[in-house]
């Protein structure tokens, strides 16, 4: 059965800026290429999501600009339905800059614009879209309030909600995390949400246990090229490998990760391994290639993917 899932989040346009390495202050430094794609967290989660299979759904806002245009034209020709992507004429469509170094790291500034307009009022707007969901899905690149007002018309309709709390933030309310099913962090994330260092499985457990103690009842904690640690609320946990590749651009990897995830996932979270593994393999392809949107794979390529392997 295909998987219904509702993304509500950030759209940006990625400026993407090739550099030996970061510059010093007060240092000029030449860079390389310089190339656009579609990005922003939420964006990128829709985009994988709708790749792998489910039928998904965006909500979110632009601003009335050519970059707005480019990010529904990028949605729409994976097939999203952006029926609730709304046009504000108070910001800019949302970007990125991301100074990508010869090792495929990245450091990235983003500018928020249309997306911190997206509002409570939008939420009512789309009520019934998230009411028909099996999954929601959202970060924190729009506002927190926005975030809770979802996923609580979500918890009023057996929908199951995953929060990916990033970027990291500070003074996340207790509110949100009581209405968050599954939270899909990145150590720092974990870290900043739940004070644990995570630097084992001790201490991924622990991270883990407080995490449920909010609340959540499923855990997966990211940790990047090495793989994905999954707990549950009944004491079940495990580290599912990453797959080893070479990565030229690890943008969207974890956006990847999370959007593939619901396209697999069970409401009741039964086959959370499975999942993760098949997330794995997704992301694995992202990071081989260059940019958010461009990068992100579909069913067939992540199939594929996995035959080759055999
Ligand atoms: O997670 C990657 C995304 O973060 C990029 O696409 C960029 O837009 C930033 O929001």
């Amino acid at each position: 059965m295909t998987n219904r899932v509702t993304v509500i989040g950030s759209l940006n346009v990625d400026t993407i800026l090739e550099i030996p390495r970061l510059p010093k202050p007060g240092e000029t430094l030449a860079m390389g290429d310089q190339s656009f794609a579609g990005g922003g967290k939420g964006s990128n989660q829709g985009i994988a999501a709708g790749r792998a299979g489910a039928d998904t759904h965006f909500i979110g806002k632009i601003g009335d600009d050519a970059n707005g245009k480019f990010m529904v034209k990028s949605m729409t020709d994976s097939g999203i339905n952006v029926d609730q992507v709304t046009v504000t004429k108070e910001a800019k469509t949302g970007q990125a800059f991301i100074l990508l170094d010869k090792n495929g790291q990245n450091s990235i500034l983003v500018y928020g614009g249309a997306n911190q307009v997206l509002s409570t009022k939008d939420v009512d707007n789309a009520k019934d879209i998230i009411a028909n969901s099996d999954f929601i899905i959202t970060q924190f690149e729009t506002p927190l309030a926005v975030a809770e007002a979802a996923f609580k018309v979500a918890k009023d309709n057996n929908v199951v909600t995953i929060l990916n709390p990033a970027p990291a933030q500070e003074a996340i309310p207790a509110s949100l995390l009581a209405v968050s099913d599954l939270v899909v962090p990145n150590e720092t994330e974990c870290q900043t949400l739940t004070g644990v260092e995570i630097t084992d499985e001790a201490s991924m457990i622990k991270g883990a246990e407080k995490l449920h103690a909010m609340g959540a009842k499923g855990v997966i904690i990211t940790v990047g090229s090495k793989g994905a640690f999954y707990h549950t609320a009944d004491g079940n946990y495990g580290f599912v490998d990453a797959f080893k590749v070479n990565a030229v651009d690890t943008t969207a990897a974890g956006d990847t990760f999370i959007g593939a995830l619901s396209s697999q996932l069970k409401p009741d979270l039964s086959n959370l391994a499975e999942a993760i593994r098949f997330a794995n393999r997704a992301s694995s392809i992202t990071v081989q290639r260059m940019g958010a949107h461009p990068s992100i794979p579909t069913l067939a390529e992540i199939d594929a993917a996995e035959k080759a392997a055999k």
